[in-house]
């Protein structure tokens, strides 16, 4: 399976254009000017693995004053212990939704061990909001309380002016090594912003046991998944399963909530939030019908309580067997499946439906990671994102949880495709997903999408009707994007 036609390469190409900094042979990372990653290059001689071109300097063949010089340095920059001299602490936030922190945690223990600098994990909230907005406060004291930052693939524009241009320090190779895409979209006035980490789109989830049971196939239009879901719900409650509901997503009032109010309106034609002339750009009737359509879904098919629901939560109503369908992001498939789960062997993943002569589309969503602009170490900082957005972690990463590598390569790789047996259909998904007006509105993203959010949230819990809400939000975002939308 190859991905890169779903992600455009006219990025990539404006980016190789910059001048390319030295690399170290083998890493493919930036020989920076400063004595850390010189000291990661020397290492990487030391152990055989700095040959060739752009290897910062130290040739097998190498004099016997230039390896004593080296070694010097070494002892130098770490003492006999083998700790760099400079061993510093860097504070690093990362997510805890699904096996998010200890996934973390364990690449950055082993990033610490190898580096000899220490590493304190920050907790940080699951509310992609509440997140954003603990960022922004420490960003705006010009905190250094965090050094690097886990941040979604939707604020790159709304935090540039507090994060680090990490240019400096990634080579072109280890750029284009990443989609094209999610580098562009981090990418901010010529500043490449963070690294991205993980690439999510919204995947409809089903129990394959239950459908058969029923004789129903894996419903292709909302019509069909809101039918299935109502009859296998209504024939396992008579047969005793008094707790089982037709059909669980993230409807509380959130970001999380944009994403699918957007891929139900986006596959029933209602077209994209904003337009190509910066407003409002749904199509009024087709997104009314769609959220009707979901509102009725409420206390039907889908518990009242998915009006608080953020991913975990639904994760956790399908994962204990009480659903028949989820919406959620590709990171449930390895908990779903995994042993102890009461749903293991009988899950089945789909693209999200969509009208008939739409393409099945569900939200480009992910995480990057980010060095805050106020660390006091940056070029620590800088390797350790290195590191965590390498092959070798992001492998691992995609075996152990399913988080979508960013990196194109390992969608070949035999032990990944294993361990994801749905990445072909995934690549199709992806084809198609359909990115949020982050890029287009900039530092305003976040306003927007909590007018939406607002908007769809009051739709669902029947205090407006989709006409009036859709309505208010046009003039909502009118009033926000102001005289253009600042970027
Ligand atoms: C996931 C996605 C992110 C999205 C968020 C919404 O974390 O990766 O892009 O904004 O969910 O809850």
């Amino acid at each position: 399976m190859s991905l890169p036609s779903p992600f455009p390469l006219r990025g990539a190409r404006r980016l190789a254009e910059r001048p390319s900094p030295r690399l170290c042979a083998g890493e493919g990372r930036l020989a920076a000017p400063r004595p850390i990653n010189s000291l990661s290059c020397a290492r990487n001689a030391q152990a055989g693995e700095g040959r060739g071109e752009g290897s910062c300097g130290f040739e097998p063949a190498a004099s016997a004053r230039r390896l004593r010089a080296f070694v010097v340095l070494v002892v130098l920059a770490f003492g006999w212990s083998g700790r760099p001299a400079t061993a510093v602490e860097i504070a690093l936030s990362c997510g805890a939704v699904g096996q998010e922190m200890r996934l973390c945690r364990e690449a950055a223990e082993a990033w610490a061990e190898r580096t000899g600098h220490g590493v304190r994990i920050v907790a940080t909230p699951n509310d992609s909001d509440q997140r954003l907005a603990l960022y922004q406060q420490l960003l705006a004291a010009r905190s250094n309380a965090v050094d690097v930052m886990q941040i979604d693939v939707v604020w790159p524009g709304i935090l540039a002016r507090h994060l680090l241009d990490l240019f400096p320090y990634v080579g072109a190779e280890e750029r284009a090594a990443h989609l094209p895409v999610v580098i562009e979209n981090n990418t901010v006035d010529g500043r490449l912003l963070a690294l991205p980490w993980f690439v999510d789109v919204g995947l409809l989830y089903y129990r394959r046991d239950l459908l058969e049971k029923h004789g129903e196939p894996v419903p292709a239009t909302w019509q069909e998944l809101t039918g299935t879901a109502r009859r296998i719900q209504d024939a396992e409650r008579r047969a005793g399963d008094a707790r089982l509901w037709g059909y669980v997503f993230q409807a509380r009032a959130y970001e999380g909530l944009t994403c699918n109010a957007l891929e139900w309106i986006a596959s029933q034609g209602g077209g994209r939030l904003i337009g190509d002339d910066g407003g409002v750009g749904l199509r009024r009737q087709e997104a009314v019908a769609a959220l009707a359509l979901a509102r009725s879904w409420i206390g039907m098919i889908a518990p009242e309580g998915v009006l608080t629901y953020m991913e975990d939560e639904a994760r956790g109503v399908f994962q204990s067997g009480q659903a028949v369908f989820m919406r959620n992001w590709p990171y449930v498939w390895a908990l779903a499946d995994a042993p102890g789960s009461a749903v293991a062997g009988k899950v089945g993943l789909a693209p999200l439906p969509a009208s008939p002569g739409v393409e099945p589309t569900g939200v480009l969503g992910g995480q990057q990671l980010a060095v805050s602009a106020y660390s006091a170490h940056p070029e620590v900082a800088a390797d350790l994102v290195l590191a965590l957005t390498g092959p070798e972690v992001q492998k691992t990463r995609a075996i152990a949880a399913g988080f979508n590598p960013t990196r194109p390569a390992l969608y070949q790789d035999p032990d990944v495709l294993r361990a994801n047996p749905h990445y072909p259909m995934l690549a199709d998904v992806l084809a198609n997903a359909s990115a949020r007006p982050s890029r287009l509105t900039g530092i305003a993203y976040n306003r927007v999408s909590s007018a939406f959010w607002n908007a769809v949230h009051d739709v669902l819990s029947g205090r407006s009707e989709a006409d009036d809400a859709l309505e208010e939000l046009e003039a909502r975002v009118l009033q926000i994007r102001g005289e253009g939308w600042e970027r």
